[in-house]
């Protein structure tokens, strides 16, 4: 069945089954493979995009299930505000190990600035704790979110 979703702001016409996960759409049919595939039962947050803003996990959400929400990957978090600092932010402080978990990271991140520009301790714990780092890059992480929401702009 065909389905016409938006993602980074662009239209795509996609014929798959209604129960596809939006994930593999992303990577499999579309060629995006900057949002990763971790579990495959939302307990590690790698596969992360946004749909209208929130985080969401992309490996249990299907795409009879977007309708005319937009979506958003790491592909184009950049563009947005919150997505820009917290990119920036990444940088300086070189928050990537192996890097693997980094995209949904940085969508959690980027969620959570757009909603909570200045978010407490706990906010970060709340917004960030699904999101698992086999490098433990945690300290980074949570630094990173803290100068972003330092940041001007
Ligand atoms: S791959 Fe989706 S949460 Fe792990
Ligand atoms: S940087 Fe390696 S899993 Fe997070």
């Amino acid at each position: 069945m065909a389905f016409e979703i938006t993602i980074n702001e662009g239209r795509h016409s996609i014929d798959v089954d209604g129960d596809t996960p939006l994930l593999w759409v992303l990577r499999d049919v579309l060629g995006m493979t900057g949002t990763k595939f971790g579990c495959g039962m939302a307990l590690c947050g790698a596969c992360t995009v946004h749909i209208n803003g929130d985080a969401v996990r992309s490996c249990i959400t299907s795409i009879d299930s977007i309708g005319d929400s937009k979506v958003t990957t790491i592909e184009a978090v950049g563009k947005t505000p919150a997505g820009q600092k917290i990119q920036t932010a990444w940088l300086d402080l070189e928050v990537p190990q192996c890097g693997y978990c980094q995209s949904g990271q940085i969508m959690s991140a980027a969620a959570l600035l757009a909603s909570n520009p200045h978010p407490t301790e706990s906010d970060i714990d709340d917004a960030m704790s699904g999101n698992i780092c086999r490098c433990g890059t945690y300290v980074r992480i949570r630094e990173a979110i803290k100068q972003a929401a330092q940041s001007g702009g």
